[in-house]
Formats: C-alpha cells, structure tokens, sequence
C-alpha cells in the first residue's frame, strides 16, 4: 500500500496524478472530497459533489503485459467492497459497477508513455456513496445511500484498496484470466441481447462470453465479435 494524499477540493485526482507522477512514488493514492473538473471516459465530465468518493492510484509496474486489465481488477475490488456492505452489485463490462441496474461507480484508467515506454497507468475511480440524490448523472445512476447504506467515502476506500491490491500481482503477471470467474460471478448479461457503443463501429448480438484476454465476446449479424472497448447498452 503506498502514500495516501487527501485534498478537500482538487480538479481531478486523475488529472493531479498525471501532472505529479514523476515526483510521486509507485502505488500513491490520491482522494477528494469534490473535484472540480472530474472526467469520464470518453471526454465525458464527471460531476463530483461533495459525498462521493473520488481517488486515483499511481501505477508503476515493471511488467505492463497486462495494464488494461487493472481497470477490471479496479471494477472487481469496488464489487467486492459494496458486497462487504451487504448488497449485491454487478459489472456492466468492462469496468462500471451497477447496484439494483444502476450505475454506482465509473473508473478511467490512463496510460503515460514515454521515450523509453509506459511511466505510469493512472486508475481513477468515482463511487456515489453518501449523494442523496445523483439524478445530475445522464443515466440511471444511484448511490449507496440512496439504496440504504450509510458508510463515509473515507471507511470505504481502504477497503477498496486492500481488494485491489490483493490480486494486484496476480494480474500484471497473468492478466485477466486471474479475475475472470470472479468478474463473470458478477456479470448478469452473458446470453443477453446487447449493443456495444464505442464511437466508430458499433455492434448488436448476444454476449457469449469474457474472454481469457478481458473482452467481450459477441454473436453479431456478421459472426462472432471481439470487443475490445466500447459503453454497452443494455
Ligand atoms: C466513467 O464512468 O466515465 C469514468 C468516471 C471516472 C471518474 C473518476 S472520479 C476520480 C477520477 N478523477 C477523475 O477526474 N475521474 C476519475
């Protein structure tokens, strides 16, 4: 577990992440109670009132066959620690945390490269957890509070973080295949007709599986799809 840093306002943790990473070590995490100027994946805002918890950890690793499946380990560990709370969250792949079909967490992950390769991978995560109402969220979104769970954002990011970090090395030395019975235990959609956005081809069918490698397997019009990326509508 590395340094904690708390600020009570910030832009965005992931964005404090990537303007500090050289001077910052391996596995610092950074928290605030409000961001100003959150974001989303794809370029999206994310709106952070005061309630949520917002954190980002700094990435170092030597071996980076497997970073883009931090970001469903991070999925995963969030999982986990709303079930230590009692409810039952799922995945909605590949990395939102759904509670009663709505969304409750959203993760960014982003890479720095450099001359000499990959300086760091920033994992960024927003949780709804005391908000009473996150209707400001343009899709059906809910917090833990609103579901009946009172817990402080600050009790529940240590727990976070020991789930993520105890299957952290298992993940950079095998990838997604360390995860994927727990991801797919919490994945409701295998067999389901869905549609994958991800801005330039978009897709239809049935889901099949995840794959070893993390993605996911489509039964399309034109044959069987491997997603790689993409928003799911469900
Ligand atoms: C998404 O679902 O689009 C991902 C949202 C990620 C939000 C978190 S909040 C902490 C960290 N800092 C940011 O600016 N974004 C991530």
């Amino acid at each position: 577990m590395g340094k904690l840093i708390h600020f009570a306002e910030l832009n965005s943790t992931n964005t404090y992440l990537k303007e500090n990473f050289a001077a910052l070590a391996d596995k610092t995490v950074v928290s605030a109670d409000i961001q100003t100027a959150g974001r989303g994946r794809f370029n999206r805002q994310w709106i952070s009132q005061k309630g949520g918890l917002y954190f980002s950890i700094l990435l170092k690793p030597t071996q980076t066959d497997y970073i883009v499946n931090l970001t469903q380990l991070m999925a995963l560990s969030i999982c986990k620690a709303i079930e230590d709370l009692g409810a039952k969250p799922t995945i909605k792949w590949p990395n939102d945390v759904q509670l009663n079909g709505k969304k409750i967490c959203g993760i960014l992950s982003e890479t720095i490269t450099q001359q000499n390769g990959i300086a760091c991978v920033i994992v960024g995560a927003g949780v709804n957890v005391a908000q009473r109402d996150v209707s400001y969220v343009g899709q059906p979104a809910i917090s833990l509070r609103e579901a009946g769970i009172f817990i402080d954002p600050d009790i529940l990011l240590p727990s976070i973080l020991n789930h993520f970090w105890q299957k952290y090395d298992q993940v950079l030395s095998q990838g997604f295949a360390s995860l994927r019975e727990e991801y797919k235990k919490r994945f409701p959609y295998l067999g389901k007709v869905i549609s994958v956005k991800n801005g330039t081809a978009d897709a239809t069918g049935t889901v099949t599986d995840i794959s070893a490698k993390g993605t996911l397997l489509l039964n399309a019009d034109n044959g069987l799809e491997e997603i790689l990326i993409g928003d799911l509508i469900v």
